[in-house]
Protein backbone atom coordinates (compact mmCIF):
# COMPACT_ATOMS: atom_id res chain seq x y z
CA UNK A 1 0.00 0.00 0.00
CA UNK A 2 1.39 3.44 -0.69
CA UNK A 3 1.09 5.79 1.54
CA UNK A 4 2.26 9.53 0.09
CA UNK A 5 0.41 11.90 2.25
CA UNK A 6 2.71 15.41 3.75
CA UNK A 7 2.73 13.15 6.76
CA UNK A 8 4.66 10.45 5.10
CA UNK A 9 6.32 11.25 2.09
CA UNK A 10 9.40 12.14 4.00
CA UNK A 11 9.57 8.22 5.32
CA UNK A 12 9.15 6.62 2.31
CA UNK A 13 11.63 8.12 0.12
CA UNK A 14 14.34 8.00 2.76
CA UNK A 15 13.07 3.93 2.87
CA UNK A 16 13.54 4.52 -0.72
CA UNK A 17 17.50 4.61 -0.41
CA UNK A 18 17.57 1.82 2.53
CA UNK A 19 19.16 -0.24 -0.15
CA UNK A 20 21.93 1.86 -1.74
CA UNK A 21 25.03 -0.30 -1.90
CA UNK A 22 27.32 2.22 -1.04
CA UNK A 23 27.23 3.45 2.74
CA UNK A 24 28.50 6.99 2.12
CA UNK A 25 25.92 7.05 -0.80
CA UNK A 26 22.92 6.05 1.47
CA UNK A 27 24.34 8.45 4.24
CA UNK A 28 24.24 11.59 1.77
CA UNK A 29 20.81 11.09 0.05
CA UNK A 30 19.44 10.12 3.54
CA UNK A 31 20.94 13.12 5.04
CA UNK A 32 19.91 15.29 2.01
CA UNK A 33 16.12 14.18 1.54
CA UNK A 34 15.83 14.80 5.58
CA UNK A 35 16.69 18.45 5.29
CA UNK A 36 15.32 19.37 2.10
CA UNK A 37 11.69 17.53 3.56
CA UNK A 38 12.34 19.87 6.64
CA UNK A 39 12.85 23.13 4.59
CA UNK A 40 10.13 22.71 2.50
CA UNK A 41 7.81 22.05 5.21
CA UNK A 42 9.59 25.13 6.75
CA UNK A 43 8.79 27.67 4.27
CA UNK A 44 6.03 25.89 2.18
CA UNK A 45 6.96 27.06 -1.19
CA UNK A 46 3.56 28.07 -3.53
CA UNK A 47 4.26 26.14 -6.99
CA UNK A 48 5.24 29.73 -8.23
CA UNK A 49 7.87 29.44 -6.07
CA UNK A 50 9.38 26.34 -6.36
CA UNK A 51 9.26 26.27 -10.45
CA UNK A 52 11.26 30.05 -10.02
CA UNK A 53 13.60 28.25 -7.50
CA UNK A 54 13.92 25.60 -10.50
CA UNK A 55 14.73 28.09 -12.93
CA UNK A 56 16.96 29.92 -10.86
CA UNK A 57 19.27 26.46 -10.71
CA UNK A 58 18.63 26.15 -14.40
CA UNK A 59 19.85 29.23 -15.41
CA UNK A 60 22.87 28.38 -13.05
CA UNK A 61 23.80 25.69 -14.64
CA UNK A 62 24.03 26.98 -18.36
CA UNK A 63 26.12 29.44 -16.63
CA UNK A 64 28.56 27.16 -16.18
CA UNK A 65 31.52 26.28 -19.16
CA UNK A 66 35.46 26.33 -18.15
CA UNK A 67 35.42 30.35 -18.04
CA UNK A 68 32.60 30.94 -15.63
CA UNK A 69 31.11 28.90 -12.80
CA UNK A 70 28.33 30.17 -11.82
CA UNK A 71 27.83 26.97 -9.29
CA UNK A 72 31.03 27.85 -7.47
CA UNK A 73 29.77 31.39 -6.94
CA UNK A 74 26.36 30.39 -5.52
CA UNK A 75 28.55 27.88 -3.29
CA UNK A 76 30.86 30.77 -2.47
CA UNK A 77 28.39 33.54 -1.66
CA UNK A 78 26.12 30.89 0.55
CA UNK A 79 29.39 30.52 2.60
CA UNK A 80 29.43 26.38 1.77
CA UNK A 81 32.60 26.91 0.27
CA UNK A 82 34.04 28.31 3.20
CA UNK A 83 32.23 25.65 5.18
CA UNK A 84 33.99 22.89 3.41
CA UNK A 85 36.97 24.48 3.66
CA UNK A 86 37.25 25.00 7.28
CA UNK A 87 35.97 21.37 8.06
CA UNK A 88 38.70 19.83 5.56
CA UNK A 89 41.66 22.15 6.59
CA UNK A 90 41.58 22.37 10.60
CA UNK A 91 44.87 24.21 11.00
CA UNK A 92 47.09 22.65 14.17
CA UNK A 93 47.60 25.72 16.87
CA UNK A 94 49.65 28.58 15.21
CA UNK A 95 49.42 27.76 11.33
CA UNK A 96 48.19 29.99 8.98
CA UNK A 97 44.65 29.96 8.43
CA UNK A 98 43.41 28.90 4.83
CA UNK A 99 40.53 30.72 2.84
CA UNK A 100 39.03 30.53 -0.22
CA UNK A 101 40.50 29.70 -3.17
CA UNK A 102 38.46 31.42 -5.31
CA UNK A 103 37.88 30.86 -9.63
CA UNK A 104 40.59 33.03 -10.99
CA UNK A 105 43.63 30.49 -9.85
CA UNK A 106 46.09 29.15 -13.19
CA UNK A 107 48.82 27.28 -12.45
CA UNK A 108 51.66 27.81 -14.44
CA UNK A 109 53.11 30.92 -13.22
CA UNK A 110 56.56 31.69 -13.55
CA UNK A 111 59.19 31.32 -11.12
CA UNK A 112 60.95 34.54 -10.43
CA UNK A 113 63.84 35.75 -7.85
CA UNK A 114 63.56 37.34 -4.50
CA UNK A 115 62.02 40.48 -4.99
CA UNK A 116 60.91 40.41 -8.42
CA UNK A 117 58.12 42.18 -9.65
CA UNK A 118 54.90 40.38 -10.78
CA UNK A 119 53.09 43.29 -12.62
CA UNK A 120 54.01 42.75 -16.22
CA UNK A 121 51.46 46.08 -17.07
CA UNK A 122 53.16 48.58 -14.45
CA UNK A 123 49.64 49.89 -13.49
CA UNK A 124 48.59 50.46 -9.69
CA UNK A 125 49.83 51.23 -6.53
CA UNK A 126 53.75 49.72 -6.10
CA UNK A 127 53.55 47.40 -2.92
CA UNK A 128 56.84 45.70 -1.10
CA UNK A 129 55.40 42.28 -0.24
CA UNK A 130 57.86 40.96 2.28
CA UNK A 131 58.15 38.09 5.33
CA UNK A 132 58.98 34.80 6.40
CA UNK A 133 57.81 30.92 6.53
CA UNK A 134 57.81 29.23 9.55
CA UNK A 135 57.17 25.87 10.87
CA UNK A 136 54.72 25.87 13.92
CA UNK A 137 57.35 25.85 16.16
CA UNK A 138 59.34 28.55 15.21
CA UNK A 139 61.99 27.50 12.70
CA UNK A 140 62.35 29.21 9.47
CA UNK A 141 61.54 27.44 6.50
CA UNK A 142 64.01 27.53 3.53
CA UNK A 143 62.93 26.81 0.14
CA UNK A 144 59.27 27.20 0.76
CA UNK A 145 57.09 28.14 -2.37
CA UNK A 146 54.28 30.96 -2.55
CA UNK A 147 52.24 31.10 -5.33
CA UNK A 148 50.34 34.21 -5.57
CA UNK A 149 47.93 35.96 -7.36
CA UNK A 150 46.02 39.28 -7.42
CA UNK A 151 43.74 41.33 -9.93
CA UNK A 152 44.91 44.73 -11.17
CA UNK A 153 44.09 48.16 -10.01
CA UNK A 154 40.65 47.93 -12.09
CA UNK A 155 39.82 44.56 -10.39
CA UNK A 156 40.32 42.21 -13.04
CA UNK A 157 42.16 39.21 -13.12
CA UNK A 158 44.34 38.76 -16.38
CA UNK A 159 42.08 36.05 -17.78
CA UNK A 160 38.98 37.98 -17.46
CA UNK A 161 40.78 41.22 -19.11
CA UNK A 162 41.78 40.90 -22.54
CA UNK A 163 43.99 44.24 -22.40
CA UNK A 164 45.87 42.40 -19.59
CA UNK A 165 49.53 40.54 -19.98
CA UNK A 166 49.10 36.92 -20.08
CA UNK A 167 49.72 35.80 -16.40
CA UNK A 168 50.03 39.27 -15.01
CA UNK A 169 50.33 39.51 -11.35
CA UNK A 170 50.94 36.14 -10.95
CA UNK A 171 54.53 34.73 -9.77
CA UNK A 172 55.85 31.93 -7.62
CA UNK A 173 58.52 32.37 -5.52
CA UNK A 174 61.04 30.33 -2.89
CA UNK A 175 62.07 31.21 0.49
CA UNK A 176 66.02 32.03 0.96
CA UNK A 177 68.14 30.55 3.67
CA UNK A 178 66.56 32.02 6.23
CA UNK A 179 63.00 31.27 5.50
CA UNK A 180 62.28 34.76 3.74
CA UNK A 181 60.62 35.68 0.75
CA UNK A 182 60.02 38.70 -1.05
CA UNK A 183 58.00 40.12 -4.12
CA UNK A 184 56.45 43.15 -5.32
CA UNK A 185 52.98 43.36 -6.94
CA UNK A 186 50.21 45.77 -6.60
CA UNK A 187 48.39 47.41 -3.38
CA UNK A 188 44.92 45.02 -3.49
CA UNK A 189 42.08 46.78 -4.26
CA UNK A 190 38.13 45.68 -3.59
CA UNK A 191 36.35 43.97 -6.69
CA UNK A 192 33.34 42.70 -7.59
CA UNK A 193 32.68 39.24 -7.87
CA UNK A 194 30.76 38.03 -11.07
CA UNK A 195 27.34 39.85 -10.79
CA UNK A 196 25.84 39.13 -14.57
CA UNK A 197 24.18 36.36 -13.33
CA UNK A 198 21.71 34.78 -11.50
CA UNK A 199 24.39 35.04 -8.20
CA UNK A 200 24.04 38.52 -9.03
CA UNK A 201 20.31 38.85 -8.80
CA UNK A 202 20.14 36.99 -5.36
CA UNK A 203 22.98 39.56 -4.08
CA UNK A 204 21.01 42.12 -5.29
CA UNK A 205 17.36 41.04 -4.14
CA UNK A 206 18.99 40.80 -0.87
CA UNK A 207 20.30 43.57 -0.25
CA UNK A 208 23.93 42.22 -0.24
CA UNK A 209 27.29 43.09 -1.16
CA UNK A 210 28.84 41.49 -4.23
CA UNK A 211 32.33 43.36 -3.46
CA UNK A 212 35.15 41.09 -2.49
CA UNK A 213 37.32 42.63 0.03
CA UNK A 214 41.02 43.49 -1.22
CA UNK A 215 43.52 40.51 -1.08
CA UNK A 216 46.46 38.88 -2.52
CA UNK A 217 45.91 34.95 -3.13
CA UNK A 218 48.56 32.71 -2.03
CA UNK A 219 49.42 29.24 -1.80
CA UNK A 220 52.10 28.27 0.93
CA UNK A 221 53.50 24.97 0.31
CA UNK A 222 57.17 23.50 1.22
CA UNK A 223 58.01 19.45 1.32
CA UNK A 224 57.27 17.83 4.65
CA UNK A 225 54.24 20.50 5.36
CA UNK A 226 50.68 20.72 4.79
CA UNK A 227 50.24 23.35 2.17
CA UNK A 228 47.63 26.24 2.62
CA UNK A 229 45.68 28.32 0.35
CA UNK A 230 45.11 31.53 2.06
CA UNK A 231 44.50 35.50 1.39
CA UNK A 232 46.40 38.26 2.90
CA UNK A 233 43.68 41.26 3.27
CA UNK A 234 44.23 44.74 3.94
CA UNK A 235 43.78 46.41 7.00
CA UNK A 236 41.19 48.87 6.88
CA UNK A 237 39.45 47.79 3.75
CA UNK A 238 35.62 48.65 3.18
CA UNK A 239 34.21 44.99 2.73
CA UNK A 240 36.31 43.46 5.80
CA UNK A 241 33.06 42.38 7.49
CA UNK A 242 30.76 42.57 4.71
CA UNK A 243 33.54 40.22 1.99
CA UNK A 244 30.93 38.62 -0.62
CA UNK A 245 32.19 35.30 0.18
CA UNK A 246 32.89 34.81 3.76
CA UNK A 247 36.62 34.51 2.84
CA UNK A 248 37.86 37.25 5.30
CA UNK A 249 39.72 35.49 8.44
CA UNK A 250 41.02 38.63 11.18
CA UNK A 251 44.59 36.46 11.39
CA UNK A 252 44.98 37.17 7.44
CA UNK A 253 44.59 41.06 7.68
CA UNK A 254 47.71 42.84 7.60
CA UNK A 255 48.92 46.49 7.88
CA UNK A 256 50.44 47.80 4.41
CA UNK A 257 52.12 51.38 4.81
CA UNK A 258 52.22 54.11 2.62
CA UNK A 259 56.09 55.14 2.22
CA UNK A 260 56.65 58.60 0.28
CA UNK A 261 60.54 58.49 0.26
CA UNK A 262 61.75 58.18 -3.28
CA UNK A 263 65.14 56.78 -2.05
CA UNK A 264 63.43 54.33 -0.08
CA UNK A 265 61.56 52.96 -3.45
CA UNK A 266 64.82 53.39 -5.05
CA UNK A 267 65.78 50.39 -2.52
CA UNK A 268 63.11 48.16 -4.02
CA UNK A 269 63.27 49.13 -7.43
CA UNK A 270 59.68 50.55 -7.24
CA UNK A 271 58.55 54.19 -7.80
CA UNK A 272 57.39 56.26 -5.04
CA UNK A 273 54.77 56.57 -3.29
CA UNK A 274 54.70 52.70 -2.80
CA UNK A 275 53.15 50.41 0.36
CA UNK A 276 55.28 47.81 2.13
CA UNK A 277 53.79 44.69 3.72
CA UNK A 278 55.15 42.20 5.59
CA UNK A 279 53.41 38.95 6.79
CA UNK A 280 54.42 35.76 7.77
CA UNK A 281 52.78 31.95 6.80
CA UNK A 282 53.18 28.92 9.58
CA UNK A 283 53.06 25.61 8.09
CA UNK A 284 52.18 22.64 10.35
CA UNK A 285 54.22 19.74 9.92
CA UNK A 286 52.64 16.90 7.63
CA UNK A 287 51.51 13.98 9.49
C1 LIG B 1 38.45 35.40 -5.66
O1 LIG B 1 38.91 35.88 -4.65
O2 LIG B 1 39.19 35.38 -6.64
C2 LIG B 1 37.02 34.93 -5.69
C3 LIG B 1 36.59 34.04 -4.73
C4 LIG B 1 35.28 33.60 -4.77
C5 LIG B 1 34.42 34.06 -5.75
C6 LIG B 1 34.86 34.96 -6.71
C7 LIG B 1 36.17 35.41 -6.67
FE1 LIG C 1 40.46 37.11 -5.56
Amino acid sequence: MNDNSEERITETVLKSFEGAPNQRLRMLMTSLVTHLHAFIREVEPTEAEWFAAIKFLTRTGQMCDDKRQEFILLSDTLGVSMLVDAINHSMGAGATESTIFGPFYRSGAEELPYGASINKDGGGEPCVVTGRVLATDGTPIPNATLDVWETNENGLYDQQDPAQSEMNLRGKFRTDGRGRYKFVGIKPVPYPIPDDGPVGEMLRASGRNWYRAAHIHLIVSADGYVPVTTHLFVKGDPYLESDAVFGVKDTLIADFVRHESAAEAAEHAVRAPFYMVEHDWVLEPAA
